[in-house]
């Protein structure tokens, strides 16, 4: 009976925290691995929406200026990412 409580409050606070950000965890996983490194990632849905030009800005500032550690083919499925979701219409 104890356990299954334990399973079942870990089950709700992992449920919780996936979501946190749009999309599957698939989608997330990128952002997720790449953009907490150094802020939360609270701060994509803070300055969302934005356009595209506004997203590819924000992460070559994230990668130039602040040195995050994110591949160029990783940054383009980033903002894929995040024009899908987190673009003004
Ligand atoms: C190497 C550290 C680092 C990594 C990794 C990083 N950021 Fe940042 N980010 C910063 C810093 C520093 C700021 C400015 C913080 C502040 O102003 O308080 C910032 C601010 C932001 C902001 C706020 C708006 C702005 O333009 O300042 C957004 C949105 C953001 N980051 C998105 C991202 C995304 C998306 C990723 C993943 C691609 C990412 N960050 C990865 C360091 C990083």
């Amino acid at each position: 009976m104890k356990r299954s409580l334990i399973i079942l409050c870990a089950l709700v606070a992992g449920y919780a925290s996936a979501k946190t950000l749009k999309g599957s965890p698939e989608e997330r996983k990128l952002v997720e691995q790449n953009c907490v490194l150094c802020h939360s990632l609270d701060y994509i849905e803070m300055v969302a929406p934005l356009t595209p030009q506004g997203w590819e800005a924000t992460v070559k500032k994230m990668v130039n200026v602040f040195k995050a550690p994110v591949s160029p083919e990783d940054q383009k499925k980033i903002l894929e990412y995040l024009n899908k979701y987190y673009t003004g219409r």
